[in-house]
């Protein structure tokens, strides 16, 4: 089966019962047993649940993983991924990565001995340095957030190997339907389900998908014994976001391709950041190993910090909102929003600065999102 039939059918079957076509939520927190331990498979909803089973199947196959574990969101997932680790265990990982991966690594986990270090994974030869020191997992974001940088999965993933480390992905950016980590070399892909795969900003989720079955049950555990699992209802609402994603990420990628040269034109413009412009700097990777881009754009303006800010206020198509990957359009000032919790000057290393904008390209009509972007710009 092709992308989008098994967005559409795997884990999406008919109600047995009733004949439904849409799988019903199971709003439920508990099971009837036949008997003390004897169940159906379900015995309470923080362990598992039909609607999570099915989302799982779907993005399991998606991702050509075995086996998918959802998650309260996409830094449940993480969370997930860290009770899998133990005191003096080590994550190596993109130093451009999203604002709250970060945090949560840094002024979290590391108060519970599990060790954190942010490199440059674009340069391989600071990869194999970090790996020769140990770590468990060596945590790629690509494109990460929100400079669009690209990570070669296939060589890191290789390199790993070699010294015995696991490669896990989060693939937010791109989606299961540009890039498929697992079938590059990686052992785990993340996502935040919250973003492209619900697609409709009204459900907050996430997923690991994996081929190893010992992982899967640690996971599974881990999200049970520690509470990361997500709500039924979220759930449903993934499961039904993800049958139009090939359709959704077509046109968020056509669209975003138009956006991105527009602005490189521009003439207040210094920089434009899309991996799907010839002029990015990983352009060759990302073109090895994603087959579109995505929709998200970011860039530098030539302006004062408060002429950024009174920028994307006075958007009307794009909404000023942290989150991205919805239909609607989208924009964020990572450094006052959503990569707050960076300390200033690790952002500046890794070149995040204070007048980059990144917009979540959506699907409504091409003209109408130029225009605003237009509009804002002639007013300043
Ligand atoms: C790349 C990436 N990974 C993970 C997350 C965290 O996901 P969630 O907000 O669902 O916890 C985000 C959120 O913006 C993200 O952009």
């Amino acid at each position: 089966m092709k992308f989008s039939t098994k967005a559409i059918h795997v884990g999406q079957k008919p109600d047995k019962e009733t004949g439904a076509v849409i799988p019903p939520l199971y709003l439920t927190s508990t099971y009837k047993q036949e008997a003390p331990g004897v169940h159906k498979g379900y015995d309470y909803t923080r362990a598992g649940n039909p609607n999570f089973t099915n989302l799982e199947a779907t993005l399991a196959s998606l991702e050509y993983g075995k086996y998918a574990t959802v998650f309260s969101s996409g830094l449940g997932a993480v969370s997930g991924l860290i009770s899998t680790m133990k005191k003096g265990d080590k994550v190596v990982a993109t130093n451009d990565l999203y604002g709250g991966t970060y945090r949560l690594f840094n002024k979290v986990f590391n108060n519970f001995g599990i060790e954190f270090q942010a490199i440059n994974t674009l340069d391989l030869q600071a990869v194999e340095e970090a790996l020769k020191t140990k770590p468990k997992y060596i945590f790629l974001e690509t494109p990460t957030n929100p400079l669009l940088r690209i990570s070669d999965i296939e060589a890191i993933s290789k390199l790993a190997k070699k010294y015995d480390v696991k490669t896990i992905v989060d693939n937010t950016f791109a989606t299961p339907y540009f890039q498929n980590p697992l079938k590059l070399g990686a052992d785990f892909v993340l996502h935040s389900t919250t973003k492209y795969i619900g697609g409709h900003s009204d459900t907050i989720g996430g997923v690991i998908v994996t081929n190893d079955k010992e992982m899967k049950e640690k996971l599974d555990f881990g999200r049970m014994a520690i509470g990361l699992n997500p709500s039924p209802f979220d759930v449903w609402l993934a499961s039904r976001g993800i049958k139009t994603l090939a359709v959704r990420m077509e046109k968020h990628a056509e669209s975003a391709l138009i956006i991105a040269k527009y602005l490189q034109k521009h003439p207040k413009v210094t920089k434009v950041y899309y991996p799907g412009l010839e002029e990015h700097v990983n352009y060759n990777i990302a073109k090895k190993q994603m087959s579109g881009f995505s929709g998200i754009v970011s860039v530098e303006f030539d302006l004062t910090l408060d002429q950024s800010k009174k920028l994307i206020s006075t958007l009307n198509v794009f909404t000023l909102a942290e989150s991205l990957g919805g239909v609607e359009s989208l924009v964020d000032h990572p450094a006052s929003m959503t990569h707050a919790s960076i300390p200033k000057a690790e952002r500046e290393k890794a070149g995040l600065t204070d007048g980059l904008v990144r917009f979540s390209v959506g699907i409504e009509d091409i003209e109408d999102i130029k225009n605003d972007i237009e509009n804002a710009l002639n007013n300043l």
